[in-house]
């Protein structure tokens, strides 16, 4: 199984990913934790490019394309490999990221994040968990730990709140995989609501 989290810039992404991990883990599943961008070497190296310098150091365009050889990379080399060998993928960020910050920030290029995605990429997670909460909140967050990786976090708080829309109307867009759920709560709490909806998914009793 492939399990995606979503979600603005300090939502709760990473945490929920380890602790969903852990609980998958302590429950006797092989269980690999990556994230984007970045995931293998090579992908990594492009989220230094991607992630570092100033917000125009490249087009929308080339950075759609940057994201999506990152993910390339990343899908060839650590998902498609765990995959295979039958274990469960937790991915920190995957393709709805590109949808909603490349797709949406500069301009509407949607369709081109589609198109590019269909021809390079063409799998989808199985479940997608969107960590939804306030964009004042998520800022707060995310600024509090402010470090070099900042060329999408100066964005504000008017485009976090375009972004957070963007999720939602995202999760209706594809309601087969994707869970909402509510992050603004203690983490061990948002932690019980997804590690619930995943052991549905994997046809196991959700009281397990
Ligand atoms: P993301 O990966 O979505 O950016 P993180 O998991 O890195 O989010 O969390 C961002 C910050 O908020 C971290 O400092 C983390 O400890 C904190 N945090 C995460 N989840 C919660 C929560 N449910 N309530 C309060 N703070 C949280
Ligand atoms: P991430 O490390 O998940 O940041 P955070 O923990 O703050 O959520 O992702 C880094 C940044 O990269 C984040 O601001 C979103 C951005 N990003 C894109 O713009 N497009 C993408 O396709 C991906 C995967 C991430």
């Amino acid at each position: 199984m492939f399990i995606s989290f979503e979600g603005i810039d300090g939502s709760g992404k990473s945490t929920q990913a380890r602790l969903l991990a852990e609980t998958l883990r302590a429950e006797g599943h092989d269980v690999l934790v990556t994230r984007e961008p970045g995931g293998s070497p090579g992908a990594e190296e492009i989220r230094h490019l991607v992630l570092e310098g100033s917000p125009d150091r490249w087009s929308a365009e080339t950075e759609i394309l940057l994201f999506t050889a990152a993910r390339r990379d990343h899908l060839e080399r650590t998902i498609g490999p765990a995959l295979a060998a039958g274990r469960i993928v937790i991915c920190d960020r995957f393709a709805d990221s590109t949808r909603m910050y490349q797709g949406l920030t500069r301009g509407d290029l949607r369709s081109t994040v589609d198109a590019l995605h269909q021809m390079m990429i063409g799998v989808e997670p199985d479940l997608t968990f969107l960590v939804d909460i306030d964009p004042a909140e998520g800022l707060g967050r995310a600024l509090a730990r402010k470090g070099h990786e900042e060329r999408f976090e100066d964005f504000g708080l008017g485009m976090q709140q375009r972004m957070r829309e963007g999720f939602l109307a995202l999760a209706k867009e594809f309601s087969t995989r994707f869970r909402v759920i509510d992050g603004t709560r203690a983490p061990e709490d948002v932690a019980r609501d997804v590690a619930a909806a995943t052991r549905l998914a994997l046809g196991a009793p959700a009281s397990t």
